[in-house]
């Protein structure tokens, strides 16, 4: 059945988020030459747009891929790792984590605890979306594009069954 979306975010809007948390990384990374990590697949159109106005020389790009056990807009108890990264590619590094939505933060939480097995010199996290209300477990994050509210959202790298990823603006979905 087709689903219904309505606009949450706009284009102009996520601009705007993208170029306020582009100036508090440059602002907190002045001097370094941090690595990104960003979250497949979500993170992909975030972390293209955030590296564009970044002035700080960004030492690496990487990405890593996670699966969570059981589909659907419900998420499930536990994420593995399925990609990641060979051994030594963070160590010793500034390591920021790009995410596109924190929702239980079982995804973030898994990404998190795996690249600091490698030992980074320091690691933060950036998400582009936050959505507390069904947060299972605490996650600490550093860098917020926008907090919103219960309810499922699609598009600029989001997902619902692999589609929408395509859209340049944030939408909710309804049936
Ligand atoms: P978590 O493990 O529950 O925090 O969920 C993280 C992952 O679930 C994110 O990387 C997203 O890919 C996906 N996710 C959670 N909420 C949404 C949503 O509202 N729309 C699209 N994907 C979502
Ligand atoms: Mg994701």
């Amino acid at each position: 059945m087709e689903k219904k979306l309505r606009c949450l975010i706009p284009q102009e809007e996520i601009a705007t988020m993208v170029r306020r948390v582009a100036q508090e990384l440059d602002q907190d990374y002045k001097d370094r030459s941090p690595v990104l990590v960003g979250i497949l697949k979500g993170a992909f159109v975030y972390l293209a747009d955030l590296i564009r106005h970044l002035k700080t020389p960004i030492r690496n790009i990487e990405f890593i891929r996670l699966s969570s056990y059981g589909v659907s807009t419900i998420s499930s108890g536990r994420a593995v790792v399925v990609t990641g990264l060979p051994k030594g590619t963070v160590t010793g590094q500034d390591v920021i984590l790009i995410e596109d939505i924190v929702d239980t933060g079982i995804t973030t939480t898994a990404a998190l605890r795996y690249l600091r097995r490698d030992k980074p010199a320091s690691l933060r996290l950036c998400t582009l979306l936050d959505k507390p209300s069904r947060r299972r477990v605490p996650v600490s994050i550093d860098y917020v594009g926008k907090t919103v509210p219960e309810g499922f959202v699609v598009g600029y790298g989001t997902d619902f069954d692999q589609r929408y990823r395509q859209l340049p603006a944030i939408y909710t979905l309804r049936e």
